[in-house]
C-alpha cells in the first residue's frame, strides 16, 4: 500500500487493492471478469480506477474518473471492456468491487493486468494474471492400410490455444507411440495439429486419440480398426473356391447314389 501524505484535514480512509492469486482462465471468445476490490471496503464512486497493461498507463483497458467511464480506452479493448461486479453477493462500486470484465477474449488478451486504484491522497494497486485457451475441434481420424497388413491412422484437430498434448491409445490402456506429430500455426494464432500412428489389427481393437490442454481439457475421437479392415481378396477366392468345392461334392454325391435311391423307390414299389 501507498500512503502519500494525508494531510490532517484528509477524511479518506486508507485502503489496499485486493487481487486473487490465482491466474483467471478463460476461452477465446467468452467473456472474463478479473477480479480486484478495496479493503477495507468503501464507496469507490468517487476514486479514480485504471486498467491497464504493460506500462500503458496513459492508453489503458478501462479508465473510470468523476463517477463514468472515461474515453481514452487502448484501441483494441474499445467496447469489450466495462467494470463489474466479482460476484452476486458484492454490492459493486459501491462496496469497493472494481473488477473487469471483459468480452470477446482474444490469445492477445492473454497476460498481466493491473488493477489501479487512487483517491485524492493516496493510491495502491494489484496484478491480476489471465490465461486464455481454446479448446479445439474433435479430432478426425482416418484409417489408410498398409503395405505390411498393417493400419496408418491420421489425426487431426485445430482451433487450440496453446499447443495441445497429442496422446494415442489402444484399447483404453495401450499408450501407442505416435509415428509423427506436425503442428502448425494460423493466421488466428491458433495451433493445428496433425498425427500418426501405425497399428496391426492384432494388437488393438478400438483406437483413440486424444488432444488436450495442460487445464486438463481435452476432445478424444476413436476408431474400431476392426471394422474398417479391408476384407483380404485371397481369403475371398478361398472361400469362394471352397463353397464351390462343397456343392460340386454333394452334387456329385447325389448323382452317384441317384441310382440307388430310385432303385430303392422302385424296390419298394415292387413290394
Ligand atoms: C501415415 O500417413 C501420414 C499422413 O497422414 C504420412 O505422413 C505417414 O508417412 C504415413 N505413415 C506410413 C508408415 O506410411
Amino acid at each position: 500500500m501507498y500512503y502519500i501524505g494525508c494531510v490532517s484535514l484528509c477524511l479518506s480512509v486508507s485502503f489496499t487493492v485486493v487481487v486473487p492469486h490465482d491466474q483467471s482462465v478463460a476461452h477465446v471468445g467468452s467473456i472474463v471478469i478479473l477480479p480486484c476490490w478495496i479493503s477495507p471496503p468503501e464507496n469507490a464512486e468517487a476514486l479514480e480506477i485504471r486498467w491497464y497493461r504493460h506500462d500503458q498507463f496513459s492508453s489503458p483497458v478501462l479508465f473510470y474518473q468523476h463517477g463514468k467511464i472515461q474515453d481514452v480506452q487502448e484501441e483494441s479493448y474499445r467496447d469489450r471492456s466495462s467494470l463489474t461486479r466479482w460476484s452476486d453477493k458484492s454490492g459493486g462500486l459501491k462496496d469497493g468491487d472494481v473488477s473487469l470484465r471483459l468480452e470477446k477474449l482474444r490469445i492477445q488478451d492473454a497476460g498481466s493486468f493491473h488493477c489501479y486504484v487512487s483517491g485524492e491522497s493516496e493510491y495502491d494497486s494489484g496484478e491480476v494474471f489471465l490465461k486464455v485457451t481454446a479448446l479445439g475441434s474433435a479430432p478426425v481420424l482416418f484409417p489408410q492400410p498398409l503395405d505390411d497388413g498393417r493400419m496408418n491412422i491420421t489425426c487431426k484437430s485445430s482451433g487450440w490455444y496453446p499447443e495441445p498434448d497429442v496422446t494415442w491409445m489402444s484399447d483404453e490402456r495401450t499408450v501407442l507411440r505416435p509415428g509423427g506429430v506436425s503442428r502448425s500455426r494460423g493466421a488466428d494464432e491458433m495451433f493445428s495439429v496433425h498425427s500418426w500412428t501405425a497399428v496391426s489389427h492384432l494388437d488393438a481393437h478400438l483406437v483413440s486419440c486424444s488432444m488436450s490442454l495442460k487445464t486438463g481439457e481435452f476432445r478424444e475421437s476413436r476408431i474400431d480398426i476392426q471394422a474398417v479392415i479391408p476384407s483380404d481378396p485371397w481369403k475371398a477366392l478361398f472361400f469362394t473356391l471352397l463353397i464351390c468345392a462343397l456343392l460340386g461334392l454333394t452334387g456329385l454325391i447325389l448323382y452317384k447314389y441317384r441310382h440307388k435311391l430310385t432303385g430303392k423307390k422302385t424296390g419298394k414299389e415292387g413290394n
